[in-house]
């Protein structure tokens, strides 16, 4: 949420910056800023809207170069997307400029003080406070790290800061608490940023930004301290992926790029994780064999897509290990407290890796004394780093603000994991679990093979465009999947979508049936549990008996539905626990060329961002 980026060396740096802006628009999109230091001291322009509002505002009013700057495209909390409220924030004086992710919590205390003591507060963001207070105590202490850290100490809440002042006009500093900050290391340039896609085409070097640290950058140097001054501790990565995996590379969104993308990021999650006898091999689980052979509960928390994900995975983990599974959305958990101890596995599920609902909640749980796994997409994010071990999806960079990928290779990266606990624990090692890892294996074809077939649904979603609702019914794995079809459909079409277990039809939702209104089903394999197959079935005639129009995923081979189907989109076969893989396919490329038919913009919905760094 918010992307920020600072850039010191010998480039342009307005052109750094808003190139970087550019890769991290995903996370905000309501108004946009930069602030450059040249001999001319400092200058800032920002804009409400898109970027492409505030580079339009800089051919009309350019600002003069210089080789320091920031910038921020913004999703907004405290006041409206206007241009007041638009980082960066400057001091009455106009000598400090900051942009700001995150809650300043106590900013109305502190806005009280410094208006008593004279200072014009112009914005109804929390932020602003920062740049006042910034230059107060630049005045007394002539060094903006060290004004950063005597701020610092004074805020409560989470916050990434990054600002500069024209009496350094070669240095920028940056602060972290809780939101993300990672610095590119140049050579004889260095760079700040929310994410590595804002530098990753000047340099692939990284530095992560711990927990409350503070950090200076100028061409030659990159000095982290903790907020009292001493020197911290840092990890330095090498990122893996190019600035060509963040293009579009010709495809009309990134959406759709990494929905074509998911066989590759599929196979990409399983590679070198399945030995060539079929066993389990996830070195990276930290977590001692004892440990996870003695938990005797496990909690996945997660929000939204990977929410979805969690719920799935508690089908495999609790048919596969036995061990009780709860799912819990992660913005409820830790207010209710949940009963976890020693022996408690938790399971945090983010593709960011920064959704502060899910890292607040893994916090409560570890101090609660419980084990915290990370499955995650973002190499040292803050929720792999705050946990016990992770296993990283290895998705590549997801830029599209729906999920789509990343939702893909969390479900593997869950059927791995159970896979493994079962290994772990000695659960008979069956016909089963041997078919299900064969499968696993061969998924990422099946993938492939059902986007191959995706233009009749492509030309079905065109044709629904005007309808104001569509409902979404599974049973069992294909339950979540309605959920993530109908939450898809929502957040890119903004029309009314909801899922429902089909078996809870009867008990209200079947009121909701009208005549020609389109109703997608979830069909489980008729093979295995094939009561639920003959449930659900059940379940289209007595919709379509009341005039819904049925839009019916099923296995190829499932001729049982045919005549219930008014649209039928074959998936392949699969066991019933790995068919959220196939079958959540055709419903993100069903919502995507939906939302573009009612003219929506699919990398972008309206009020969303991608990370959630607020609560
Ligand atoms: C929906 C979507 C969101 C995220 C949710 C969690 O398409 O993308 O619902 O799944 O905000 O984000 P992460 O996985 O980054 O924690």
């Amino acid at each position: 949420m918010c992307g920020i980026v600072g850039y010191v060396g010998g480039q342009s740096a307005l052109d750094v910056v808003i190139a970087g802006l550019k890769r991290l628009e995903y996370r905000g999109y309501d108004s946009a800023g930069v602030a450059v230091l040249s001999d001319g001291g400092l200058a800032a322009a920002k804009k409400a809207g898109k970027l492409v509002n505030l580079e339009k505002e800089l051919v009309d009013r350019p600002l003069s170069s210089g080789s320091t700057g920031i910038g921020h495209t913004r999703w907004a909390t405290h006041g409206g997307p206007t241009d007041a409220n638009a980082h960066p924030h400057l001091d009455n004086a106009g000598r400090v400029a900051v942009v700001h992710n995150g809650i300043i919590e106590n900013f109305a205390v502190l806005r009280a003080e410094l208006a008593d003591r004279g200072h014009r507060l112009t914005s109804e963001t929390d932020t602003e406070v920062v740049a006042h207070l910034l230059a107060e105590e630049f005045s007394s202490v002539g060094d903006l790290a060290e004004a950063m850290r005597l701020v610092c100490r004074r805020l409560d809440g989470a916050f990434t800061l990054v600002a500069v002042h024209a009496d350094q006009p070669d240095v920028v500093v940056g602060a972290r608490r809780n939101s993300p900050l990672v610095v590119g290391v140049g050579e004889g340039e260095n760079f700040l940023a929310s994410d590595v896609s804002a530098f990753i085409a000047h340099t692939r070097s990284a530095v992560e930004l711990g927990q409350d640290q503070v950090v200076e950058l100028t061409r030659e140097a990159v000095t982290v301290t903790d907020f009292d001054g001493a020197p911290a501790e840092v990890r330095a990565f090498h990122v893996d992926w190019d600035a060509s995996a963040a293009e579009k590379g010709g495809y009309a969104s990134f959406m759709l790029k990494e929905i074509a993308e998911q066989p590759k990021a599929v196979a990409d999650t399983l590679l070198g994780r399945i030995d060539a006898e079929g066993r389990l091999r996830l070195d990276e689980v930290r977590i001692p064999d004892a440990v996870l052979r003695e938990a005797d509960k496990i909690v996945i928390i997660a929000c939204g897509t990977a929410f979805h994900a969690g719920l799935i995975a508690k089908y495999a983990i609790e048919h596969w290990t036995r061990i009780p599974c709860e799912v819990e959305l992660a913005s409820e958990f830790r207010y209710r407290d949940p009963i976890l101890g020693q022996r408690t596995l938790v399971i945090a599920i983010s593709q960011s890796g920064e959704t502060m609902d899910t890292l607040m909640a893994l916090r409560h749980a570890r101090e609660q004394g419980a084990k915290v796994l990370a499955v995650c997409n973002t190499n040292g994010a803050t929720i792999p780093r705050e946990s016990d071990a992770v296993l990283y999806t290895h998705a590549g960079p997801e830029v599209a603000v729906a999920s789509t990928k990343a939702f893909l290779t969390q479900l593997v990266a869950c059927y791995l994991l159970a896979l493994y606990l079962g290994q772990v624990r000695g659960t008979q090692w069956g016909d089963e679990i041997h078919a299900v890892v064969r499968e696993l294996a061969r998924i990422a074809d099946e993938v492939e093979r059902v986007l191959e077939t995706m233009e009749p649904v492509r030309a079905l979603a065109r044709s629904l465009a005007d309808k104001d609702t569509v409902l979404f019914l599974g049973r069992h794995v294909g339950y979540p999947v309605a959920l993530e079809g109908a939450l898809k459909l929502k957040e890119l079409a903004y029309m009314h979508a909801e899922g429902f277990a089909a078996g809870e039809l009867k008990h209200g939702p079947i009121a909701l049936i009208e005549h020609d209104l389109p109703v997608v089903v979830v069909v489980p394999s008729p093979r295995g549990r094939s009561v639920l197959h003959d449930k659900i079935v059940s379940n289209i005639q007595e919709i379509r008996a009341r005039g819904a129009r049925t839009i019916v995923i099923a296995e190829e081979g499932d001729e049982a539905v045919v005549p219930y189907a008014d649209h039928l989109i074959r998936i392949p076969a699969t066991p019933t626990l790995l068919q959220p893989l196939v079958s959540a396919v055709p419903l993100q490329v069903f919502a995507c060329e939906l939302a573009t038919a009612r003219g929506n913009e699919v990398d972008q919905p309206r009020n969303l961002a991608k990370s959630v760094t607020v609560e």
